[in-house]
Parts: C-alpha cells; structure tokens; sequence
C-alpha cells in the first residue's frame, strides 16, 4: 500500500537541539492524517505537520470522544529502524475506539502509515538508548453537531516528536484515597482522552504535596493498589514482584507485559496478582520493601523513591543494582536490536 506524500518544502530538522529535548514539546516533520465519513476510512495522506481546522461544534470539543497511543521508533547503532509491538497498540487503540463507541481503524492503514511515515522522519530518530521518536496515534470525532451521540465522522493522525532518554527526576507518589481514575464498567482500560483529564486534578493536589504522581487504587474500595496516571506499577517485596492484575480499570500496558514475561523467563518471582495498600505499608515498616517502580512507553521503568498515603509517608531504602535498572536494560537490549528478540517484538521497517 502507497501511501501518498505531500512534500515539505523544507525540513526543520536542523533547528532541533537534540540533545535538550522536552518531552513532546518539538514535532517532526511530517503527520499521517486519515478521515472517516460516510462509513469508511479514506484514502489516508501523510503531509507537512501543521494545523488542522476544526468547527466549535465538532463533536470531541463537547463529548471527548477521542482515543490515543503511545509508542516509539527505535534507530539501532547500524540506522536501522524499529517499531516495538506495534499490532499491540493497533490492538489497543481499536479496543478503546470500540468502548468509545468509534469506528476502528483497519491493521493495513495503521501498519503502513507508521513504516512509511517513520521511514520518511528516519532521521529524526537518534541512535542510542533513551533517544526515540516518539509516535502518537489519535483518533477523536470531528463531526460538526451538537447532539449527545456517537459521531459519524473522525479523523485518525500519526504526529511524531524526537524524545531523549526520559528523566523525571526524583519521584515519590501519592497512593490515592479519595480519587479514582476509573471505576468498574468505565473506560480505566481505554486509552480515552477523558481518563487523563480526570487524573489531572488528584495530579495537582499531589504536585503541591510536594508528590510527583499518584498511584490509583480501586474506586470500590480504595484497598487495592491498581496503577498510575499513565503508568503501570511493581513493587518488589524482598526477591518478589507484584504488580496488580490488568482488568477493565486498568489498561493493559505493552511495558508491563513485556517485563512480566522477561522476568518469568530470567527466573524472577514475579507475581501478578491483587496488592493491599495494608501489605505495602506493612513491608515497608519491616524494612521488606525494596522497591516500587513504574513502566510505560515514554519512560520504560522510573524508580519511586517513596509514598504517601493517608498522610503517613514512607521512604524506600537506597539499593545497589536495584531491579529495576536490570530489567530495564533487558527491554532495551530488546527494543535498540543489541540481543537477539526470541519474542518476535522488534519489528523492523528500514
Ligand atoms: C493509564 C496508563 N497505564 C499504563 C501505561 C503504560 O502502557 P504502555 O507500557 O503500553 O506504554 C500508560 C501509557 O501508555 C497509561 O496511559
């Protein structure tokens, strides 16, 4: 499948610092927009990154209907570029079209509108762990009508954004007991535009806290520990790891499975199960807490230094050759083609 370019006139790409690169502030060069009307995907087009218009009325403005991912193009030391689980996030974002009621976006358009838009911005992705492109497929209904309804029409864009090595710098986390990001029967499994909303406020409260994040725990009960704002979570209790079971509140990381799976397969106890707020605190009072860590695409793993929760705070110990600086290394051997992939997750497109 061709798809068809429009040309740039000229590349931005010598303007770019890249080496201080702020997290998704800078867009390459180009983007791959599709439209849906009259029932079906169009032709797609990739052209020039810039604007696009909008009636007020359209209807995500009102209703949220919009659905993202998140995923990266990795360059190897020899140029070659990689994608990593791609048809996962394909999976993913036509699960969350669904429970927002859109239309899904077929495997073809979504596979070579990827391979041909990062193998035209290959060089805005940069050999060397942490630097990536990062890509950032979205749906979201641009139907001009004010009704309460599912749209008829949407637009489906790829934009991409060169990203260092993810630093967030120390990070301590606010476990939740009052807000949720997503209940039972909801859309906690979707990557909704609306759930990132929703966090942003406990988000706030937790920054002026002096807390990075917050760490979300079941809306029924607020018991059990469940995820971040846009991150999966383990804790390592001795030579254990927990992390809690993905469910319809819970999205379903590609990061998070693929550490579980590498940590099965190098002989870690890892166990994927319900996690009490009741069982962290306590292992961490005996001194059994070793450590809490996050994953997701834009940082891979990021350790968390210490919590709060109903405002008793906790410190985690400071280890030597902690987990999970092990096991982020693993991923990216991976993901930067410098070990074999037994798993078939790299997908090559140049
Ligand atoms: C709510 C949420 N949980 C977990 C993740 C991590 O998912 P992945 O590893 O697929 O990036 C993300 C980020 O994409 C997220 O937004």
């Amino acid at each position: 499948m061709e798809i068809e370019v429009q040309p740039i006139e000229k590349s931005k790409i010598d303007s770019i610092d890249f080496e201080n690169l702020a997290f998704g502030r800078v867009m390459s060069d180009y983007m791959f927009e599709c439209d849906y009307k009259d029932g079906a995907w169009q032709k797609p087009v990739i052209k020039p990154y810039g604007s696009i218009s909008l009636e007020p009325s359209a209807r995500v403005l009102h209703y949220g209907q919009a659905v993202f991912e998140g995923m990266k193009a990795y360059k190897d030391d020899n140029g070659d570029l990689f994608l990593f689980r791609p048809k996962d996030n394909w999976e993913r974002i036509n699960k969350s079209s669904v429970r927002l009621a859109m239309p899904e976006f077929p495997e073809e358009y979504f596979m070579e509108g990827l391979k041909q838009l990062v193998n035209l911005e290959k060089d805005w992705v940069k050999p060397g762990f942490g630097n990536a492109l990062y890509l950032r497929p979205v749906v979201f209904a641009t139907e001009a009508a004010l009704s309460a309804s599912p749209a008829s029409e949407y637009k489906f864009m790829i934009i991409c954004s060169p990203v260092k090595s993810y630093f967030s710098g120390e990070v301590r986390v606010v476990i939740a007991n009052k807000y949720s990001r997503s209940a039972s029967g909801g859309v906690g499994y979707a990557k909704a535009a609306g759930n990132y909303a929703a966090q942003f406020y406990p988000q706030k409260l937790a920054h002026e806290k002096g807390y990075q994040q917050v760490v979300f725990t079941d809306a029924a009960t607020h018991k059990y520990v469940e995820e971040g704002g846009a991150m999966n979570v383990f804790f390592r209790i001795g030579d254990k790891i927990l992390t809690a079971p993905t469910s319809e509140r819970i999205l379903d990381g590609i990061t998070r499975k693929s550490l579980i799976q590498l940590m099965k397969d190098n002989g870690y106890d890892v166990q994927v199960r319900e996690i009490e707020v009741e069982e962290i605190k306590e292992a961490s009072r005996k001194g059994e807490l070793k450590e809490i860590f996050t994953s997701g695409t834009a940082a891979v793993i990021s350790p968390i230094l210490g919590f709060e929760h109903q405002d008793e705070k906790f410190e985690l110990p400071k280890i030597e050759d902690p987990f999970a600086s092990k096991l982020k290394k693993m991923l990216l051997d991976i993901q930067y083609n410098k070990v074999e992939d037994k798993y078939g997750w790299r997908v090559k497109i140049s």
